[in-house]
């Protein structure tokens, strides 16, 4: 049987050490500060963007809330974050996704100030991802290099299989497993064999966003599976990429759906929050 990688416990370790850190500017007379902009009514955009406002609040950064209306032109958000680059208050910039079909989420990202970006979705942090000299990564894909560090487990010339190359979380986590001296393959929809690439491989991504697409005869004995995958069933329960109940008895370590992945995404942005500010102000 795995050991099963609990998520939630090393994002609140994560937050205590953020938390710490945000103390010892408060005695500096330095409050970070994060803007969340919301355009609509997406119920899960609503839950995550309330999560992020309770998670500044757990480690204390101050956060600003936007919440715009669904008929908000490109104009006026590029208006909105143009002042938020100017405001020197502001120490990082998140808008959440998918924006409304009418704005252009990639001018959107453009727009943010690549040093405010705490999501590491500019083209600049994403080059300096690839170079490896990132300081905002983009946060599920660090979220997921944490979870396999902080479990003791060793990524230097491992065969890391990531499935799925979104630019979230697919490109990203391949390029970070690469600044860890990982072997990486990215498959996707197009790779002759897929059962063949995960069969082989000691580290699992699953990004696929099919549930329960990893099923246990596709990976190895000791595999190492982290599940990025959040779907929902028609009995309501949420479910991962990875089919955990097969892969359970046969990985060496895995994370769950929900409690894995899912909470440390919040807790990196808590990290890229603080970095964003101490680079700002130069402590
Ligand atoms: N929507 C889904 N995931 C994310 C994320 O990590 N950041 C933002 N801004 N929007 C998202």
């Amino acid at each position: 049987m795995a050991h099963i990688i609990d998520g939630k416990k090393i994002s609140i370790e994560i937050k205590d050490e953020v938390k710490k850190e945000v103390e010892t500017l408060l005695e500096k007379g330095i409050t970070p500060c994060l803007a969340v902009i919301l355009v609509g009514e997406n119920p899960a955009s609503q839950v995550y963007v309330r999560n992020k406002k309770k998670a500044c609040e757990y480690v204390g950064i101050k956060s600003l809330s936007y919440e715009l209306s669904s008929d908000t032109t490109e104009d006026e958000l590029l208006k909105l974050i143009d002042g938020l680059n100017k405001n020197p208050e502001v120490n990082g910039i998140l808008v959440q996704l998918p924006l409304p079909g009418h704005i252009d989420e990639e001018k959107i990202l453009l727009a943010v100030s690549p040093e405010k970006d705490v999501d590491g979705f500019h083209p600049y942090n994403v080059g300096l991802l690839s170079i490896g000299n990132a300081v905002l990564k983009a946060c599920t894909p660090a979220g997921c290099i944490e979870l396999i560090k902080r479990s003791g487990i060793e990524i230097i010339g491992k065969k890391c299989v990531v499935i799925g190359r979104s630019n979230i979380v697919g490109k990203p986590v391949s390029m970070l497993l690469l600044a860890e001296n990982g072997t990486v393959s990215v498959c996707h929809s197009k790779t002759r064999d897929i059962n063949e690439e995960i069969k082989n491989a000691d580290i699992v991504i699953a990004a696929v966003g099919k549930p329960k697409f990893v099923k246990g005869d596709m990976i190895s004995d000791g595999a190492v599976i982290i599940d990025v995958g959040i779907n929902r069933m028609e009995n309501g329960k949420l479910c991962g990429d990875v089919d955990f109940d097969e892969c359970e008895k046969k990985a060496s370590f895995i994370t769950p759906v929900p409690g894995g992945v899912g909470p440390m995404t919040i807790a990196m942005l808590m990290k890229n929050c603080l970095s964003a500010c101490k680079s700002q102000k130069g402590v």
